[in-house]
This record gives structure tokens, sequence and C-alpha cells, in this order.
């Protein structure tokens, strides 16, 4: 079931481009928190060699029954330790945002960058900032794969620097009839010199501020460049 709005396919097809611009010998790349590895299932055919780090039991296993024979560990995006470096780690759909403070942020990011091989690129897809961040309005999605129709409706509200989204879903599925529930997500709404501080601390530079996959939803691409 894909969301509405999201081309998952033309995403890893532009972020795998990004990449390449910077390093174009690129061959490895983990996706952290990659969710149910929509995203991995384009970037495979891209780089010779990916996986997957996610928190959430449920979104991992579908993730393993998308990706045959790919690694999705299971991990936590601010403390995790693989034994191995990638030529790309991405951190996409505004997932860093749930990190729940600025030491959070510093201590993830310095996490994702170790993980780099030295060259290698950063790509994060950065949560809306304080000045972005309007509360209030009923955000409405649909999805759909033939059998089943999700509705989803989303009201959020702001505390300080958290944004609390309470969102309502409806599940129509042919055979077993019409579900509701909700859910609650916050997010961090860091400044775009939060992210910087915490990318340059961990040892990155060239960081740049590109267009992402919708209005104000931007990307950050930093690189580890090579000691000396
Ligand atoms: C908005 S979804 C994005 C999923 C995927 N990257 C995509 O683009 O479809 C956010 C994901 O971050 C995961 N997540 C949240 N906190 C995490 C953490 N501390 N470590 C790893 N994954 C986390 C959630 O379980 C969820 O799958």
């Amino acid at each position: 079931m894909i969301a509405a709005g999201k081309n998952y396919q033309r995403e890893a097809d532009d972020i795998a481009a990004l990449i390449r611009q910077r390093q174009p010998t690129a061959d490895s790349l983990l996706d952290v928190a990659c969710g149910t590895g929509l995203h991995l299932s384009h970037f495979r055919n891209s780089f010779a060699h990916v996986e997957g780090l996610e928190l959430a039991d449920p979104m991992r296993k579908a993730a393993i029954t998308r990706l045959a024979g790919i690694t999705v560990h299971a991990g936590d995006m601010s403390d995790f330790r693989l034994t191995r470096t990638f030529s790309a780690v991405t951190c996409l759909f505004s997932a860093i945002g749930y990190t729940r403070s600025v030491d959070e942020l510093n201590q993830t990011i310095a996490c994702l960058a170790a993980h780099l091989e030295p060259g290698g690129v950063l790509v994060l897809e950065p949560w809306f900032t304080p000045n972005q961040w309007i509360s209030g309005p009923v955000d409405t999605g649909t999805a759909a794969d033939g059998q089943r129709h999700v509705t989803r409706m989303c009201v959020s509200q702001q505390t300080g620097t958290t944004s609390t989204m309470t969102m309502h879903y409806l599940l129509g599925d042919t055979g077993t009839g019409i579900r509701h529930w909700t859910e609650e997500h916050t997010l961090t709404l860091f400044t775009d010199e939060q992210y910087l501080h915490a990318i340059q601390q961990a040892g990155l530079s060239d960081v740049e501020w590109l267009p992402g996959w919708r209005d104000q939803r931007p990307r950050i691409a930093a690189i580890k460049h090579r000691p000396g």
C-alpha cells in the first residue's frame, strides 16, 4: 500500500543521483529508520549492496518480507553499531524528527556519520522547522491496494518545540469490514541551525539544503571527507 503523494521510485532515483553526483563510485547504502523498506526496494537497483535499520518491529518485519536477501537490522538510530560502513547513509521522510532533544539529534547524526566511509554521503529529510510549522489544520490522505482502502486524518498541536500529531485511521477491507484506530506521533521541531551544528559536529562538511519530495520538505546532503 503506497501513501498518496509519495512516489518512492522517483524519490529513490533522485536520491541515488544526488549521491552519485557527490560520490561517483558509491556502491553501498544504509537506510536508517527505513520503515517498511519502500525506498530500499528501489535503492537495491542503484547500489550493489543495501541494508536497512528500523526500530519498530512490525515495520521491520514488513521490510524483511518486502526485501528478500536484504538485511534489515533492529536498532535505534541514536545508538547502533554495525560491523561495516557505507558509501551513503539515508534517513528519510522526516524520521530524524523522532529524536526528542538536541542532544539526541547530535548523538543520532554522529551515529549515522560513523557508518559512512571516507568520501561517503549523508542524506537527511528533516522534519519541519519551528518557523515552517503550523498547528491546527486537519491533514487528510488516502491509500489503497485494490482490496484495502485506508483514510487517514491528522490533527496536530505544538507545545514548545514539540509537535504532536494525532492520526485517525479508517481501514476498509473487503471481507472484514471497517476498522478505526488512532495513533499519536511526537516529532521535534529542530531549526536549520541545529541540523547544521549536529552535522558539522559529526565531522561532515559541504552541507547543502536541496529540494525535497514536497514543498517545504528539503533534503540535506553532507559529505564525510577523507582525512587529510
Ligand atoms: C515517517 S516513517 C519513515 C519510514 C521510511 N523512512 C519512509 O520513508 O517511508 C518514520 C520511521 O522511523 C522509525 N523510527 C522512529 N524512531 C526511530 C528510532 N529511534 N530508530 C530507528 N527508527 C525509528 C519509525 O518506526 C518509522 O518506521
